[in-house]
């Protein structure tokens, strides 16, 4: 299990000058991890805290400044009502347990999600915020937790809120561009997504960051999340580092 193992990373093999600047994390596979043990599922969300941390921890030591962590989607609320009350409580008591912890590191943390939501608890909302506003000093590493997060809203709201203003005649539609629509999620600042994560063998990306993903490299192990470490983080590097990254022109290798 990603039990906090803080040995050093083995770094052979890793250009420390190409790591991804954002990483996106899709923690997937908690609840098979727990059915294979005869647990509940919770108890698999509850051992994957300890994966997360010390994916943390490896992020920084690698040198990774953004990572956006998939904790509760939009479409999450279909799960059973004892899971999903198990999920907002955990999030919370999470955030509660961790935030000096994350503070101390230099970790400057931000939610991307609706939190407008009324299924989302207040006590979630309220220990955002102060956890935002407690680390928005930070700059060793912005850690994003995608809580009631889903792309398609994301980008709905965004388009909502570019209608008003252009029906305010603060914004000619014209001048609705790319920038304009990135300066509208959630988080207007956050850089593209440079790798996608996803543990459990699945390879999907569920309605996670997927315009800011539109160029991402993509990494799927079959690892559960409960037990993923910082070690399959720089794994993950390793392949990453190996792969060609045009953006629609060609290799520099290539004959014209
Ligand atoms: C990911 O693990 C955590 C959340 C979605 C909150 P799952 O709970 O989806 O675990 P599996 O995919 O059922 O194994
Ligand atoms: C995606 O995992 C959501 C999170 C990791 C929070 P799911 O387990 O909910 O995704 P699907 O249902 O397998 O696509
Ligand atoms: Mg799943």
């Amino acid at each position: 299990m990603g039990d906090g193992d803080s040995s050093g990373i083995d770094r052979t093999g890793i250009d420390p000058d190409a790591v991804p600047h954002h990483v996106g994390l899709i923690l997937d596979g908690n609840g098979r991890w727990a059915n294979a043990r005869g647990l509940p599922r919770t108890a698999g969300h509850a051992a994957g805290e300890a994966a997360l941390f010390d994916v943390v921890e490896g992020a920084i030591e690698l040198g990774i400044r953004w990572l956006s962590a998939y904790t509760f989607s939009t479409e999450n609320w279909a799960r059973a009502a004892e899971e999903v009350e198990f999920l907002m409580w955990f999030n919370e008591d999470l955030l509660v347990r961790r935030r000096d912890e994350f503070d101390d590191m230099g970790v400057r943390m931000r939610f991307a999600g609706d939190l407008d939501d009324p299924r989302v608890p207040e006590r979630n909302r309220t220990i955002m915020r102060q956890a935002e506003e407690k680390t928005a000093g930070n700059d060793t590493l912005d850690l994003v937790f995608a809580f009631n997060y889903g792309s398609r809203w994301e980008i709905t709201a965004a388009t909502r809120h570019i209608a008003v203003a252009v029906a305010a005649g603060e914004l000619e539609a014209d001048a609705i561009d790319v920038a304009v629509v990135t300066a509208n999620l959630y988080i207007p600042g956050m850089p593209d997504v440079d790798l996608v994560i996803r543990s459990s063998g699945e390879h999907r990306l569920s309605n996670f960051l997927l315009w800011q993903s539109a160029y991402a490299e993509l990494w799927f192990p079959g690892i559960l999340w409960p037990d993923f470490d910082r070690h399959h983080l720089a794994d993950a590097i390793r392949h990453y580092q190996q792969r060609d990254r045009r953006f629609g022109g060609t290799a520099p290798t290539d004959e014209p």
